[in-house]
């Protein structure tokens, strides 16, 4: 098994540059199965999620090719196998968007329900109604499988209300209507800055969607696509847990190489706080001085809100406040587990379903402590910086889903961890 192994206590000073977008490239590489050319796609970022997509490609037939570090050329046009095994499924959320764009290129699909990070329930009922107002049939078989056909052949456009306002069913609907005969409408849709970009990938293809980033897109379905070249947009989450790394260890981080607007909600949480934000036209800087950070409330919502893969970052700042804080999760049931983790490190805090009050303390104290996700991961390791000790993280195997390079970045901004790999204890036989 894999660990952090963190000496805290070193504020982190320097510069670092953000990575291409997770939720965007976890998007748009499957989107490239509704594509019969190469397509080359830029700013990818090296993570595993990434990997596991790309295996899911090659299994089912499409050439995936490394042009360099940051960029892969992808073809599906000899797809054969439209059938991606549950084992490989089952690691990330992602793989539900197979679902939407094997169904708008083939007329079917057959995806196991996906895995990724546990936050309580994560239904797909969203996907599901948007699937089926296209005209597919769906049906959840044996093991799990979500089993989507199209009993016209070519799925038809239509109008969709999403119920809750998704991230993933705005996507897969996004995706299963570009190639669908006629026009389809998504009311009350996600508005993330990867629903544009995943937009504007497919339009860069011959898509004609407009309305990406507003509540109501509009998809008129065309014929085919055409191969192009495109370039993901920066992490707005990985830039925003350097932001938060540079308040959490009293430190001045400049964060390039993102796009400002995306960190607003963000930006305007650690002003609040007393954390001094400058904006450049693609970086900024936080500086953060002598002073203790001062408490706030906090309510993660969809964007353009606050978001919640920020929450346990700005949870742990919240830990370091003079005050109490009241942190409240706006958008999952369970998104706190971490704060068992952070009790262990002498963080003072009360759950009550989706809210938690936060009593600032001084300091954490050294501990070992396990990821429960990638985002509660990335916290621990915030956590593990700020505090005069060693840490051990294990688990870290979801910090690695989602951060590139995350060791390297915080070692060049001064910080002291290193991966180290331990063997595996023995395996306990349960009782019943
Ligand atoms: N929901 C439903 N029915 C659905 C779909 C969603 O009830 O059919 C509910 C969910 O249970 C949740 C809420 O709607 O309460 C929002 O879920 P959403 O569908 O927006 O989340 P997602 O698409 O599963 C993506 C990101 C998450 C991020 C959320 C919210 C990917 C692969 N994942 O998940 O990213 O938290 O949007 O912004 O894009 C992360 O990067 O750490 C991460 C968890």
């Amino acid at each position: 098994m894999d660990k952090y192994v963190i000496n805290g206590g070193h504020p982190l000073f320097g510069e670092v540059t953000v990575s291409g977008a997770k939720n965007a490239a976890v998007a748009i590489l499957p989107a490239a199965v509704l594509v019969k050319a190469p397509v080359r796609i830029e700013n990818i970022p090296d993570i595993s999620d990434v990997r596991h997509i790309s295996d899911m490609l090659q299994y089912m037939g499409a050439s995936v090719r490394l042009v360099n570090k940051t960029t892969l050329e992808i073809d599906t046009t000899h797809i054969k196998n439209i059938q991606p095994p549950y084992d490989m499924v089952r690691k990330l959320r992602a793989s539900y968007y197979f679902i939407g764009a094997l169904l708008g290129r083939f007329g079917e699909a057959h995806v196991a329900m996906p895995g990724g990070c546990d936050f309580g329930t994560r239904p797909i009922d969203q996907h599901i109604k948007g699937f089926e107002a296209l005209s597919a049939d769906i049906s959840i078989g044996e093991g799990g499988i979500v089993d989507a056909t199209c009993k016209y052949g070519r799925l038809k456009g239509a109008s969709v209300y999403l119920d809750v306002v998704s991230v993933g069913a705005t996507m897969n609907v996004m995706l299963a209507g570009v190639l669908a005969e006629g026009v389809t409408v998504i009311d009350n849709a996600a508005r993330e800055p990867h629903i544009v970009d995943l937009a504007n990938f497919l339009n860069a293809c011959g898509a004609d969607i407009r309305g990406a980033g507003t509540e109501t897109i509009k998809i008129k379905g065309v014929d085919s696509l055409h191969g192009c070249t495109y370039s993901i947009i920066p992490d707005q989450i990985e830039a925003g847990t350097y932001m938060a790394l540079a308040a959490a260890t009293g430190g001045r981080i400049e964060v390039k190489n993102l796009i400002p607007k995306h960190m607003e909600s963000i930006s305007a949480k650690l002003v609040e706080m007393g954390v001094s934000v400058t904006e450049l036209d693609d970086s900024i800087i936080v500086e953060k001085g002598p002073a203790r950070l001062e408490k706030i409330n906090l309510k993660t919502m969809p964007y353009p809100g606050f978001p919640t893969d920020m929450q346990p970052q700005f949870g742990v700042l919240m830990c370091l406040a003079d005050g109490a804080s009241k942190l409240t999760e706006g958008v999952y049931d369970n998104r706190f587990k971490y704060m068992d983790e952070l009790r262990r490190m002498g963080a003072n805090v009360s759950v009550d379903g989706r809210i938690a009050l936060i009593e600032g303390v001084e300091a954490f104290k050294a501990a070992p402590v396990s990821a429960c996700d990638l985002r509660a991961g990335a916290a621990l390791v915030m956590a593990a910086l700020a505090t005069n000790g060693t840490c051990e993280i294990d688990n870290i195997k979801y910090i690695e889903r989602g951060y590139e390079n995350f060791v390297g970045k915080l070692n060049a901004l001064g910080a002291d961890i290193k991966k180290i790999t331990v063997p595996d204890g023995p395996v306990l036989e349960k009782a019943n």
